[in-house]
């Protein structure tokens, strides 16, 4: 190891990390390097003293006020006739090639309980079709639909990249060109021990963590992904996450939209269904728009009720967005970009003094993520639309209960039911008024009524008899 990384890191404070290097076989000692020196060592005594020693305060702004959203249903003339001019451009844009989307599955998926890839789960009521294929499904019907590929860029962390790669592989990438899917990879940051110092997973390892879905704005100028994009005249990029198979993967208003009101960064809101419903705030401050996390809402603003009793600070985010090529080109343009650090106490397997290794049973260590909703208030123009959560909203973040795989196979089945039943196909309902059926329809073929409407037409089908399994 070179002299000069050495003195950075013992100036750093973390002198302790070198304590093995005369153990290190030299390729052990190459892989350590190269891991060392990815590592911004002026940053760390910063970061160690502002989000480990101490535990940042959440400043809520004096002035915090429920952002404004476009709804779902427009109010009048006016806006509907809006909403008619931004279908038509979103329709337009997805047609000239002018738009790409993005999923960010670079996460741990912890909370599933499942070993591996968390797009690679499973999720089909009927086929056990995964979460990645209901994207490709989409991705492929929507490029037919519009007569354009469109591309497909899949953030996966240095953890799952090669699983996640090989599984795409191993389907062929579902049909897709293999040109139109783009993997690249977020970066990582390493995690502290809770006195402020680098914990090491090994003698020759930090123990490193997926930075947060705020490294995919970085991780796009990086990896070459944001030069493709200008290489394929991709304008607009249609952003959602891994675990929520109902998103339409472009949708043309919410793309017209943003770029008919000439926004940088724009969301999609859901109407919370109550005032601790665990959704990211949106919120506006001097001017600005901004998300605050479900956790960091203090309590009288989440209760905080308008004079008709509704929630003031309803809106929600599911996390879908459309950012502007050019916004993560100007966030990114001296290839370095400063989204503010959110602090997770975890559980972090490590070696401890003596030199072992050791699983903790309770929180040792600190890892810091940044967030992309971060780079909302860095937007000049945010615009933010009403979304029908039954339509778009489905996440499978538990094994049961609230936002579970069980929760998120019934919202397919029942937006199945409804696209079938708006197309004049009989639905069984059980004594709840429920529907007594599990339907799934091929994302290849259905990605909007009017799909479902043709298939019906298509296949003749009359009605979905009571209790059963049905895989259209
Ligand atoms: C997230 C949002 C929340 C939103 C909710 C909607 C955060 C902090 N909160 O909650 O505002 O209302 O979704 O479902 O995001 N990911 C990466 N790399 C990482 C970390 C995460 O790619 O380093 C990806 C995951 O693969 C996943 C997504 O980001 O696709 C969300 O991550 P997750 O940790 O599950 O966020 P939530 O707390 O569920």
């Amino acid at each position: 190891m070179n002299d000069g990384l050495k003195s950075k890191i013992i100036a750093a404070g973390q002198a302790h990390l070198l304590r093995y290097l005369e153990e290190l076989t030299p390729e052990e000692e190459r892989s350590f390097v190269e891991q060392l020196e990815a590592v911004d060592w002026e940053q760390i005594p910063q970061l160690a003293k502002d989000y480990v020693m101490t535990r940042p305060e959440i400043t809520i702004p004096e002035d915090l006020s429920p952002a404004r959203f476009f709804p779902l249903i427009p109010g009048d003339d006016r806006s509907a006739e809006l909403y008619r001019a931004a279908r038509a451009k979103g329709k337009e844009l997805l047609e000239n090639g002018k738009v790409c989307c993005l999923t960010v599955a670079g996460g741990q998926g912890t909370r599933l309980g499942f070993d591996g890839p968390k797009g690679t789960y499973p999720i089909g009521p009927v086929s056990g079709r995964t979460l990645f294929e209901y994207f490709a499904g989409a991705v492929a019907r929507t490029s037919e639909k519009y007569g354009k590929q469109l591309n497909w860029y899949i953030m996966t962390s240095p953890i799952n990249r090669e699983a996640t790669e090989s599984f795409f592989k191993a389907k062929n990438y579902f049909g897709l060109p293999q040109e139109s899917v783009f993997f690249f990879t977020q970066g990582t940051m390493p995690a502290f021990g809770t006195d402020g110092k680098l914990l090491l997973a090994s003698k020759n390892s930090l123990a490193l963590s997926p930075d947060g879905h705020g490294g995919t704005l970085l991780a796009l100028r990086k990896s070459g992904a944001l030069a493709k994009m200008v290489a394929d005249g991709n304008e607009y990029i249609s952003y959602f996450q891994v675990d929520n198979p109902l998103v339409p993967v472009a949708d043309p208003l919410f793309i017209g939209l943003h770029a008919l009101e000439n926004s940088e960064m724009s969301a999609i809101m859901l109407s919370k269904t109550n005032s601790r419903e665990k959704l990211g705030n949106f919120c506006v401050s001097g001017g600005r728009t901004m998300i605050i996390e479900y956790s960091d809402l203090p309590e009288e603003l989440a209760e905080k009720r308008n004079a008709d009793g509704s929630l003031a600070f309803v809106a929600g985010s599911p996390a879908i967005h459309v950012l502007s090529r050019s916004f993560v080109e100007k966030l990114t343009s001296g290839g370095t970009l400063r989204l503010p650090w959110h602090r997770a106490d975890k559980k972090i397997p490590c070696l401890n003094a003596a030199g072992e290794a050791v699983v903790p049973a309770e929180p040792n260590g600190v890892k810091l993520e940044s967030f992309i909703f971060d780079a909302l208030p860095l937007a000049e123009k945010v615009m933010i639309l009403e979304g029908d959560r039954a339509e778009v909203f489905a996440p499978t973040k538990n094994a049961t209960g609230v936002d579970s795989a069980e929760s998120c196979r019934m919202m397919i089945s029942s937006r199945n039911a409804r696209r079938l039943a708006a197309a004049g196909v009989e639905i069984p309902a059980g004594k709840d008024g429920a529907v007594d059926a599990v339907i799934e329809i091929s994302p290849f073929e259905v990605i909007d009524d009017a799909d479902a409407a043709a298939l019906v037409k298509e296949t003749g089908l009359k009605k979905i008899l009571p209790g059963s399994m049905v895989a259209l």
